[in-house]
């Protein structure tokens, strides 16, 4: 026998008894995104490697040890994305989305790290991500944040997260901070890893960002970006936190989130669990103030966030929330193929009439005995049944599988009435 093949290491498959939690958890982020005005766009899953370089950062761990980049046929560097926001500004500039306009949009869809697995972090993960353009905040950042929270009290999840905030300030701000950071930091050289090491003269607020334990006191007495805000960036943070209150979303003020990718200015946030073990931010995001110039284009304000739906079911079934039940299943037993044309052309009318109903009609033929056996194993509540008796008679029985109730005997309009109800 031939050797069977396996799924990639990090790459889930989903099966029917998982999904359709992802298609209430997606319901619940598309009707919210669609009540605040966000539209949809959708762009590729494989972009320039360019791209994320340029965006992300030369200095992350996402470029430096975890993108899936290769040579396609032309000899050109491509990379399948590792994250949407890099992928959405691009196809804002490319088309003008945001020549005098401000598109808030929102996406979905697969993206790909070369991450260790383990429970909550994945090489194929999805996300739900919205961004909006051209608006300098901070209404739009509180509203935003806002609809963040109003989308996990919807799934029942906010009583399990916290949500944390911090400014990383306009560049400006930021480089003088640099400056005193990298002094403390070489100050205390001897106690840097080998990673912060390497970060010291690239990319040093990363440090913060740690995850090293014999690191966490020297992070802890370092000097914090947020007391060396400028005027500005320390107004729009203030103001936020103003509309937040006023909104009745609570959030703790965390000095040390820098998020790991370079393009972020001013507001980052993070919604957190304690749930899930290490992996527990469930959703992130902030402004981007200089990308959209970065990467050659007009100076654009922007801001957005994205939620990795993984960790949002996991979190749903960790605390047990409501999930509405699967529709109720049908199975159409039928008897030869005078029976099986006549349950066709029910079937059709059925579903035609009663949108939403799930109906399954056998096919394969196979004794009555066999097809109950099927309808039983399936996850079905009736079963319609036509036999020869059916088919003489002008009837359809219909047989409840879960319970002891006597079979009833219905025509087409008694049928129909019935499933309606
Ligand atoms: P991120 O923090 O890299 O931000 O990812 C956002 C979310 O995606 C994380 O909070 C997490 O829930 C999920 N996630 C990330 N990596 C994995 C993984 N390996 N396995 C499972 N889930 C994962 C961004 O991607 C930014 N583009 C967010 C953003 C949008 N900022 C502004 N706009």
């Amino acid at each position: 026998m031939a050797e069977t093949i396996q799924a990639v290491r990090g790459m889930n498959d989903l099966l029917p008894s998982e999904t359709y939690i992802w298609q209430h958890v997606e319901k619940v982020f598309q009707s919210m995104l669609q009540n605040y005005g966000y539209q949809e766009i959708r762009f590729p899953i494989v972009e320039k490697t360019e791209l994320f370089k340029r965006s992300i950062g030369e200095v992350t761990d996402i470029v430096e040890k975890e993108m899936y980049t290769f040579l396609d046929r032309n000899g050109d560097s491509l990379t399948l994305r590792p994250e949407g926001t890099a992928c959405c500004v691009r196809a804002v500039m490319e088309h003008g989305l945001s020549h005098n306009q401000t598109p808030r949009l929102w996406y979905a869809g697969p993206y790909f790290r070369h991450e260790r697995p383990q429970k909550g972090r994945y090489r194929q993960f999805y996300q739900i991500a919205a961004e909006a353009f051209n608006l300098p905040g901070p209404d739009i950042d509180a509203e935003l944040i806002v609809m963040s929270a109003q989308i996990l009290e919807k799934l029942g999840l906010l009583p399990y997260v916290t949500l944390q905030i911090n400014s990383l300030g306009t560049p400006n701000s930021r480089a003088a901070y640099r400056s005193e950071l990298v002094a403390y930091l070489t100050k205390h050289q001897h106690l840097l890893d080998e990673d912060s090491l390497r970060r010291l003269d690239k990319n040093p607020l990363r440090i913060l960002d740690t995850k090293n334990p014999a690191m966490k006191e020297l992070v802890a007495n370092a000097p914090k970006l947020i007391e060396h805000l400028d005027e500005e960036s320390a107004q729009h943070f203030n103001k936020m936190q103003q509309y937040l209150t006023q909104a009745g979303v609570k959030f703790v003020v965390n000095p040390f989130l820098v998020r790991g990718l370079d393009y972020y200015t001013k507001t980052v946030f993070e919604w957190v669990t304690d749930h899930l073990g290490a992996q527990g931010t469930v959703g992130a995001g902030g402004r981007y103030d200089g990308l959209m110039e970065q990467l050659g284009g007009k100076p654009t304000p922007a801001l957005g966030f994205a939620f990795g739906l993984e960790r949002i079911i996991l979190l749903m079934q960790e605390t047990q929330q409501a999930i509405p039940v699967k529709t109720p299943r049908l199975y159409i037993i039928n008897d030869g193929q005078d029976a099986y044309g006549y349950a066709l052309a029910l079937s059709t009318r059925l579903r035609k009439e009663i949108p939403g109903l799930a109906l399954t009609l056998h096919c394969g033929g196979g004794s009555l005995k066999s097809q109950f056996k099927k309808a039983d194993k399936s996850d079905a509540r009736y079963a319609i049944i036509i036999g020869e008796e059916e088919l003489k008679n002008r009837v359809i029985s219909l047989k409840h599988l879960r319970e002891e109730v006597p079979q009833k005997m219905l025509n087409e309009e008694e049928l129909l009435s019935f499933l309606k109800e």
